[in-house]
């Protein structure tokens, strides 16, 4: 009460009063919820001592406004800025030597590592890299055109069923046509080639999806690399050749390696590639030459120019590098067995 009819005596003394009470209380503020104590207290909005100053304001002469207000504001602003640098050091952290008791026994702690399918995917990419192939991406949700249509898959053809796939029936109400995770990086090769003009020598490597029934050697999502060279005068033995090369790269030269006459709508003709793990044939992947429907799909002259594709499974590779048994052991996230490599 005496305080406030000082005040009404000399306001200008008043302001000197509240800088002085608030630049201390905010000194010797000690805890976060004292520090918020000292701001109701000096600068609450609703009521307070800024208030009260602020009330003073009206009761002055006409002379001695602009110079109150000019220091109401600089003091104002003063403990402002005062209790936000208290705020701020009083709610960091305490510093990571305060934290760390040095005193304890040290825990070791191993570093982290990358998971084998993409140390695997890493070093597919050097070793066609140095065959002279570029990576490319594409997407992981396709359209019909781009996983069966312009591979030459018909209508009819049982590899659409909607039991071979995973359809996303909600994105096919936005899209306007069904959609779906794509069944194999082929999907890529179409993609690449309406874009580009020959010649083209590419890999693209990524993620299928297909609802087989999961064993030791079939997972529902694994990952794929598609191999695509298109020029004048590509031919089945290059193929072989680039396919028994990156086999040897990878698994070493030991490796035996055989191509088996097979059927893809795509590619004509068309093998299967099978390794010798063990004493039986496990097959890795599918390859052939570029069906001239498809170069046609695409619009390429199949007349003037031809070429071979591939695509491998990584996983069923990365399993006969490593002596790894079970394709599931990749998806378990069991840190036993992903610290192996
Ligand atoms: C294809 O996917 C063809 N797109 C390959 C191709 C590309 C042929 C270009 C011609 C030209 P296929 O369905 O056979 O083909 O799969 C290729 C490889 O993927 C298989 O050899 C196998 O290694 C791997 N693979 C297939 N299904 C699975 C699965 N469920 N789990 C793990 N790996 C699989």
């Amino acid at each position: 009460m005496t305080e406030w009819l000082n005040a009404m005596n000399d306001p200008f003394a008043e302001l000197q009063n509240y800088q002085q009470a608030a630049l201390a209380a905010i000194q010797n503020a000690d805890s976060e919820a004292t520090i918020e104590a000292v701001r109701i207290e000096f600068l609450g909005q609703k009521k307070g001592r800024l208030k009260n100053l602020q009330a003073l304001f009206g009761k002055l002469d006409k002379e001695q406004k602009p110079l109150f207000g000019k220091q109401f504001n600089e003091i104002k602003t003063l403990v402002s800025q005062r209790l936000e640098e208290k705020q701020a050091a009083l709610s960091s952290p305490v510093t990571a030597l305060e934290a760390i008791d040095i005193t304890l026994p040290g825990v070791a702690v191993s570093p982290g590592k990358r998971h084998p399918l993409t140390q695997t995917i890493e070093e597919f990419k050097d070793i066609v890299g140095r065959f002279g192939f570029s990576v490319v991406e594409g997407p992981e949700i396709e359209d019909e055109w781009h996983n069966f249509n312009a591979l030459n898959i018909p209508e009819s053809h049982p590899a659409r069923d909607p039991l071979e796939n995973f359809y996303l029936a909600a994105a096919e109400v936005s899209s306007g046509g069904p959609v779906l995770l794509r069944s194999q990086t082929s999907t890529v090769q179409i993609r690449i080639m309406e874009q580009t003009e020959p010649p083209i020598r590419i890999v693209s490597v990524g993620r299928v999806y297909r609802p087989d029934t999961i064993d030791a050697t079939h997972s529902c999502m694994f990952h794929q690399m598609e191999g695509l060279m298109i020029d004048t005068n590509v031919t089945m033995a290059q193929l072989k050749t680039v396919l028994s090369m990156f086999a040897r790269a990878y698994l070493g030269d030991g490796v035996e390696v055989r191509f088996r006459p097979s059927f893809f709508p795509f590619t004509e003709p068309s093998v299967e590639v099978d390794m010798l793990w063990d004493g039986n044939w496990l097959e890795i992947g599918g390859a052939g030459m570029v069906d001239p429907a498809v170069l046609e799909a695409v619009g390429y002259d199949p007349e003037q120019v031809t070429g071979f594709a591939f695509g491998l499974g990584i996983e069923r590779f990365c399993m006969k590098r490593h002596e790894i048994n079970d394709i599931r052991r990749f998806y378990e996230n069991d840190i036993r067995f992903l610290r192996q490599f």
